[in-house]
């Protein structure tokens, strides 16, 4: 008598918890969902057909935009690879972990470099193996190889929370591919072609002196001119020359495996272990993120794609990365997976407009309506594609226009696998799935800031209860030629010195009203113009209030080849070169 009179009031809240508790046969827990995180390198905005374009064919990413969450302002935390790409990794601003570079190069050239993603930092992938999950990273990698012995490869994504990795260490580059010029060729021509050109004018002028009879010239002179001629040359060819096999390689997790790789059938390979990997963990949660090679230059694509699309090299090369997102779509479908996986595609930063060959072939993707892009903090360099797809989860069809960053997966993710977040550190992404869910109408991100390197470039802030965007720019590239949208004269834009035009008061726009960043706004066009830039101010100021330092992994010093770092997979080292590759796929699991 006394207990069911106790028991009374706990029965509407135990019918509600059965209500409410997703325990049925037929409805799944929405909790640890797999994921499969793909990110294209340097595809622009206004690449796919679900932002807007209608003649390079992307049938794949429209489909996942259909059946999920388009982004319209999803932000690269940077603008560049190595950068963009460790603060998705980790949620943070890159210059917090010290990949931001202070100088002119802002990405890794060389596989035997010392910098790379400090094993202090944690990455999503690290979190999702400690909750059970299988963790494989293939593709692109670009954050830095090993530290002090070839062996140790401390920055490895091996060392980073993954289980397996299966793709290039470094990147994809001109250099990589015989035939498809070199990204070193304005370098070069400063470092060898002034110096050669000098000794040149010497030898000829000492020449016609000597012919004048004005001055005698001893012949060991002219020996050792010619000899200061010959050697910056030589030392160039043997850089061009070494540079393939020395950073252009294909892992298996720590095996070198194809060194110099091969383009042949690429992007099929890195597809197929894809497929395997899902399927061999179909029973299990998994995490897989799929770097693409496409479609930053050297393009490449099979013959199943060459000179099939409207757009020459660059159009085959996203329609076949196109092809390949579907046959992971496919495989999740086949899987009965796709239910139960949380599928984003992105790019780690804009279009490379200044990528056109000698021929004039555009080799850079589209931006759309946007300013700029790769390298620079105009909307056309960190504006991205952006699509969540979770069947039942996240609404089909639906599109957020809010700020988003890539930062943001790091919480997301984590949050969905159950992870609690690192609490010893500054996170600077935010759970997404208030958005996405349509839950939340606002974007968590108040303030963003813009980074161009190491250098605090734009502040982006979006008001609680307004609709505009604000974007103040403490500096801009010098676009060269005068005129151009992009940095044509030095292939990408550089983040200090006499490369930028800095702007006091900041160059204020609205995106809301002015997407395009055309037209800065003054005081006489914006009457709360010198509010809006202090309340930016302070918040750049609290900002860089919470930044530590950080050692650069992106010094110069970092950033050189160590020859004693070099991974060779032949003897003599010299040589490095094999290929294990025929032996067949799937060799390690
Ligand atoms: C579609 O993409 C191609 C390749 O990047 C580009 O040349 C073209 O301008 C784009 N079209 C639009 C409408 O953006
Ligand atoms: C997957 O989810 C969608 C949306 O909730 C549903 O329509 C579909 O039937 C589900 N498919 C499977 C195989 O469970």
């Amino acid at each position: 008598m006394s207990k069911s009179r106790k028991m009374r009031p706990l029965l509407p809240a135990l019918l509600l918890l059965l209500l409410l508790c997703p325990c049925g046969a037929e409805s799944r827990s929405p909790s640890r969902p797999s994921f499969v995180l793909v990110m294209a390198d340097d595809l622009g905005i206004g690449d796919p057909g679900c932002y807007g374009n209608r003649t390079l064919r992307t049938p794949n990413i429209d489909r996942l935009a259909r059946g999920g969450v388009k982004l319209t302002q999803h932000l690269a935390a940077s603008p560049l690879c190595t950068p963009s790409r460790a603060a998705f990794m980790t949620g943070r601003y890159p210059v917090r972990s010290g990949m931001a570079s202070r100088s002119r190069v802002g990405v890794f050239l060389f596989s035997a470099s010392s910098g790379g993603l400090p094993t202090s930092e944690i990455t999503f992938a690290r979190l999702l193996k400690e909750q059970g999950y299988a963790t494989a990273l293939i593709g692109k990698w670009h954050l830095g190889l090993s530290c002090d012995r070839p062996a140790d490869l401390c920055h490895h994504p091996l060392s980073h929370g993954f289980d397996a990795f299966y793709g290039l260490p470094v990147t994809n580059l001109r250099d990589c591919k015989p035939g498809a010029g070199s990204v070193f060729a304005s370098g070069a021509r400063l470092l060898v072609w002034a110096p050669l050109q000098a000794v040149g004018a010497a030898l000829l002028t000492l020449g016609a002196l000597r012919a004048l009879g004005l001055v005698r010239v001893p012949p060991a002179a002219f020996l050792l001119l010619l000899l200061l001629a010959a050697a910056p040359l030589a030392a160039l060819l043997a850089f061009l020359h070494f540079f393939r096999p020395l950073n252009c390689f294909l892992m298996r997790d720590r095996d070198v495996t194809q060194q110099p790789f091969s383009y042949d059938r690429l992007t099929q390979r890195l597809t197929a272990e894809a497929a395997r990997f899902i399927r061999r963990n179909a029973e299990r949660p998994f995490l897989l993120v799929l770097s693409y090679l496409h479609v930053h230059t050297a393009h490449f694509s099979s013959p199943d794609f060459a000179g099939r699309s409207q757009h020459g090299a660059y159009g085959d090369a996203a329609e076949e990365m196109d092809w390949s997102l579907g046959q992971i779509l496919d495989v999740l479908e086949d899987t009965q997976l796709a239910n139960n996986t949380l599928v984003y595609f992105s790019s780690d930063h804009g279009a490379h407009v200044e990528e056109v060959t000698a021929k004039g072939e555009r080799h850079g993707g589209s931006n759309g309506i946007f300013k700029g892009g790769k390298s620079n903090n105009w909307e056309g360099g960190i504006r991205v594609p952006g699509i969540l797809r979770w069947p039942g989860v996240i609404p089909a069809g639906q599109e957020v226009h809010e700020p988003t960053s890539n930062m943001d997966i790091f919480p997301t993710v984590a949050k969905l696998a159950g992870s609690p977040l690192p609490d010893d550190r500054i996170i600077d992404g935010r759970d997404l799935m208030p958005l996405l869910q349509g839950r939340s109408p606002r974007s968590e991100h108040e303030f963003l800031f813009h980074y161009c390197n190491f250098y605090l470039n734009a502040v982006r802030w979006h008001p609680r209860g307004s609709t505009s965007i604000w974007k103040a720019f403490y500096f801009t590239p010098k676009f060269t030629p005068q005129g151009a949208n992009g940095c044509f004269s030095t292939h990408v834009c550089f983040c200090h010195s006499h490369f930028v035009t800095r702007h006091d008061p900041p160059l204020l726009f609205d995106l809301s009203r002015d997407p395009r960043e055309s037209t800065p706004l003054t005081p006489e066009t914006e009457p709360r113009f010198h509010d809006i830039l202090r309340a930016m101010q302070e918040a750049a100021d609290g900002h860089r209030a919470t930044l530590t330092a950080a050692p650069d992994q992106l010094s110069v010093g970092n950033l050189l080849w160590k020859p004693w770092l070099q991974l060779c997979c032949s003897t003599p080292r010299l040589a490095c070169r094999c290929d294990k590759e025929a032996q067949g796929p799937g060799a390690t699991h």
